[in-house]
């Protein structure tokens, strides 16, 4: 494992007369040189090579103030999509060093910068469970709309694409500390959802309905 100083790493930009092709992406530094026809001079992501710009993998901000290593300002769900193109590198490309700067200090060390980022990560999966849980327990209803008819909400096995052996009842969920609700699918045989405070009926729809129809979304 080498480390890099930044000004050494910008002499791997795969131009003429470089040391070669490689980029780093949360101070982690990979040969990309079997891409470079993504990479090397006239390749699409041309401008990640030489360099750390960790930030652009998430914003798609590839000018130059947005190829930069700072991700302090992004939120812990897109330090998760960072995390997933590290992995990306770490499965498809020889890692050969750490660049000195941001995330490693001068003997290689993991910084301060590199611990919060690690924490966001930490954070975002946790969101991202919670999300999961609770899709799976209120999956998103079925929606149609048609000017000759009205709306329609309804549930299947299969709506909001959660895959189940219940259908549901289709409710309005408030989210709280909101007025604006989505309709979602409830379990008709779980009683203590149907009493949940954030969930609403649809007006003149049975309560035990799997399909209703509404005048306004
Ligand atoms: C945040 C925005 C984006 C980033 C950071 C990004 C990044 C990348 C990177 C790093 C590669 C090379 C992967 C490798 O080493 O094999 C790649 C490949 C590619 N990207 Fe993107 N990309 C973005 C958006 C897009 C969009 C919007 C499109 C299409 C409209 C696109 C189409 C492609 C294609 C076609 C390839 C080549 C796949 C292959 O030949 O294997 N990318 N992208």
């Amino acid at each position: 494992m080498q480390l890099f100083r930044e000004k050494d790493l910008s002499l791997y930009d795969g131009e003429s007369g470089s040391r070669g092709l490689y980029l780093s992406i949360l101070g982690q530094v990979f040969d990309v040189g079997k891409g470079s026809k993504h990479y090397g001079p006239g390749g699409g992501y041309h401008f990640f090579a030489g360099k750390d710009a960790s930030r652009a993998f998430v914003t798609g901000d590839f000018t130059e103030t947005g190829l930069t290593d700072d991700v302090s300002d992004l939120t812990p769900s897109q330090v998760v999509a960072l995390f997933d193109w590290l992995a990306f590198y770490q499965r498809d490309y020889e890692p050969v060093g750490r660049l000195i700067g941001r995330y490693y200090s001068e003997n290689g060390q993991p910084t301060e910068a590199l611990r919060r980022v690690e924490a966001a990560l930490a954070e975002g999966l946790k969101l991202k469970a919670e999300a999961q849980t609770q899709s799976k327990r209120f999956p998103s209803c079925n929606s149609e709309w048609s000017a000759a008819t009205g709306g329609r909400v309804w549930c299947s096995t299969a709506s909001g694409g959660v895959h189940r052996d219940w259908v549901g009842v289709p409710r309005k969920l408030f989210s709280p500390g909101s007025s604006r609700s989505r309709c979602v699918c409830v379990q008709s045989s779980d009683p203590t959802e149907l009493d949940n405070p954030n969930l609403q009926v649809y007006e003149g729809c049975p309560p035990l309905a799997q399909s209703c129809t509404i005048k306004s979304f």
